[in-house]
């Protein structure tokens, strides 16, 4: 039994999330944090909105509204979203917690003072006609990577780069046009270079990370300077230093603040626990996941997030032990682990193009929830998902996966087995005599068991389209025994016969039993309907809900979060099925989908 801590990116709150965000942090994330809690793991997973930054703001004044109402907007539809995608956080909480801000001042003040954060003079904008400061999101200009024209001062939406607003070719003002003039402007930066051989001999330990992650991290080593960690903008973290905390414009980078989230979260769920239990010691419960160098902690993102997970965290991780070539002490939260392993899905494409809400090339969580089941969407990820290549969504493979994988091999194994069962014995028949068993009914039992362990290594190697393919060829092997045995046959025969399909139904709900927990990380909402179509009645505990909840440190302040009780979830492991268990009439357990749907669909973005 270990320690694992399942760090999910947070996505912004500047808009509603999309399938291409679900399978780059969500999917991946959920099915790795069910699959250790089956085989018996203390997992914490921790994430929540990300609502600082440009983005935000950039939104919210397009919408007219504040930050922190367009925040607070979007921050519930993802919660609602992510939850009803099955998504098993034990915190989703958001970057406007009064707890996360406290969290990251005290990051800020000890690297700080550990001499990692050196004040710079740098070039900052000002409006040459009114002589202000002009925040960085007012800045666009030519993107000097790839040329976009359109590149914001903080970030090139069409290369994913993150940029400095001097760097833009071209720049000007988005309120006027003018040409911005630039003057000094005073910044933290996180000294880089003094932590560089610290983040290299901790980067060269990570041999099994996947190669694309790898090497991506290592090439960042080559050309480190400090990077600034203080923002011209009035929407943020105010920087904890006298002089600094009460300038409304200068704020924590959005970057600074974010990934220190997963700590805060970490601390924020304690805190509650140890309000939900009036036990005060565990508001320290959080250590065990970051202070025992033996627990594990895994990282779960998109590509474009990756510099920020491999780099930036690690550095501010390291400067606050006080480990880089400066040295100093850790501040009260003791010496902090770093990442395990960074986790890094490349990007979905949507019919062969990038995602962009502008252009109508989207399908939302929410859309995609209201007409197809989740476990349809969780399926599509995990088996053609862009886990280490890019990958297509299209309507055309989401239906023929989703009818002939999904319904035509699993949905329809469990409805032939549990109607069969129904309608000749009533309730799961006796394990069979081992003098009974035949060599057919040992092999497909050996495979559905060896399936676990081969199943279980993909999930934990990070290996998950493997995964599910092992599940589902388990699942092809049973329907094949189903195939051979024909027990529907065996039903019209003599007493004999009778007595042989039996034996043959009992491992065949061995199978599906089997099959079902294979499948549970997965597909979770349909795991339930499974279990109960073999005629169990229990509660399966892994059931994410949402909860209304005050702010900590701020009672005025409430807001959803998305946790959960996860700790009856079913072992990882084979379990006898129980003779003389009553099995109902079988319902349909998936949908089947119409080729209708294809074409409504494509009408539906290109209108
Ligand atoms: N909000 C960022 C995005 O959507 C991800 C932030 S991950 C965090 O790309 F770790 F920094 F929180
Ligand atoms: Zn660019």
């Amino acid at each position: 039994m270990s320690r694992i801590l399942s760090a999910v990116a947070w996505p912004y709150a500047n808009g509603p999330r999309h399938i291409g965000h679900v399978a780059g942090f969500g999917v991946p994330s959920d099915v790795f944090s069910r699959y250790m809690r089956m085989a018996g793991h203390d997992v914490l997973m921790v994430s929540g909105t990300d609502e600082h930054g440009t983005p935000i703001l950039v939104q919210a004044e397009e919408a007219g509204v504040t930050p922190q109402a367009l925040a607070d907007r979007y921050n519930r539809v993802i919660v609602e979203d992510l939850q009803a995608l099955g998504l098993s956080y034990d915190l989703f909480t958001r970057t406007t917690a009064v707890n996360h801000e406290r969290v990251v001042q005290e990051m800020f003040r000890t690297v700080w003072k550990n001499g990692y954060m050196v004040e710079q003079t740098t070039m900052g904008a000002i409006s040459p006609s009114t002589g202000r400061t002009l925040p960085d999101r007012y800045i666009e200009g030519t993107c000097p990577l790839c040329g976009y024209q359109n590149a914001r001062g903080d970030q090139c939406d069409n290369c994913g780069n993150q940029l400095d607003p001097v760097d833009l070719i071209n720049p000007r003002s988005r309120i006027n046009g003018e040409t911005p003039k630039f003057v000094e402007s005073n910044h933290f930066f996180l000294d880089l270079p003094a932590l560089v051989d610290a983040l290299a001999a901790w980067l060269h330990t990570r041999s099994h990370w996947r190669p694309n992650v790898l090497n991506f991290s290592l090439n960042l080593l080559d050309d480190v300077k400090p990077r600034a960690m203080t923002r011209d903008i009035d929407w943020g973290i105010p920087v904890p230093l006298e002089g600094w905390e009460s300038n409304p414009n200068k704020r924590l980078y959005v970057w600074f603040d974010a990934v220190i989230g997963y700590l805060s979260a970490s601390i924020e769920w304690s805190r509650r626990k140890a309000l939900a239990s009036g036990n005060a010691p565990d508001a320290d419960a959080w250590r065990a996941w970051w202070n025992d160098p033996e627990a594990r902690g895994y990282y779960f993102m998109g590509k474009d997030n990756i510099t920020f997970h491999s780099q930036i965290w690690p550095a501010e991780l390291l400067a606050y032990n006080g480990q880089g070539s400066r040295g100093g002490e850790p501040g009260s939260y003791g010496v902090l682990n770093l990442p395990t392993e960074v986790v890094s899905s490349e990007f979905l494409t949507m019919e062969g193009k990038k995602f962009s809400s502008s252009r109508g090339i989207v399908i939302y969580v929410r859309d995609m929830l209201a007409r197809y089941q989740a476990d349809a969407l969780r399926y599509f990820i995990a088996v053609a998902g862009p886990e280490s290549h890019d990958a297509d969504f299209t309507w055309e493979e989401f239906r023929r996966r989703t009818n002939d994988e999904l319904v035509a091999s699993w949905g329809n194994l469990v409805n032939r087995t549990c109607n069969l069962i129904h309608k000749n014995l009533g309730a799961i028949p006796p394990a069979p005599r081992p003098d009974a068993l035949q060599d057919q009914d040992r092999a497909v039992l050996g495979v559905t068991q060896a399936a676990f362990k081969e199943v279980g290594d993909a999930i934990e190697g990070q290996r998950q389209r493997a995964g599910i393919t092992a599940a589902m060829r388990a699942v092809g092997e049973v329907n094949r025994y189903l195939a051979d045995t024909a027990p529907w046959k065996l039903a019209k025969g003599s007493d004999e016969d009778r007595a042989r399909m039996a034996d043959v139904l009992h491992v065949a709900a061995q199978a599906v039993s089997d099959c079902n927990r294979l499948l549970a990380p997965f597909l979770p909402h349909s795991a339930r309907d499974v279990d109960k179509a073999l005629g169990f009645d229990r509660p399966f505990g892994d059931e994410p809900v949402i909860e209304e909840v005050q702010d900590l440190d701020d009672p005025s302040r409430s807001y959803p979060i998305i946790t959960g009780d996860y700790s009856d979830a079913l072992v990882w492991g084979s379990e006898p099925v129980p003779a003389g268990q009553a099995v109902p009439p079988a319902k349909p357990v998936f949908q089947k989908l119409d080729e209708s749907i294809v074409e409504e669909e494509l009408a539906r973005m290109a209108g």
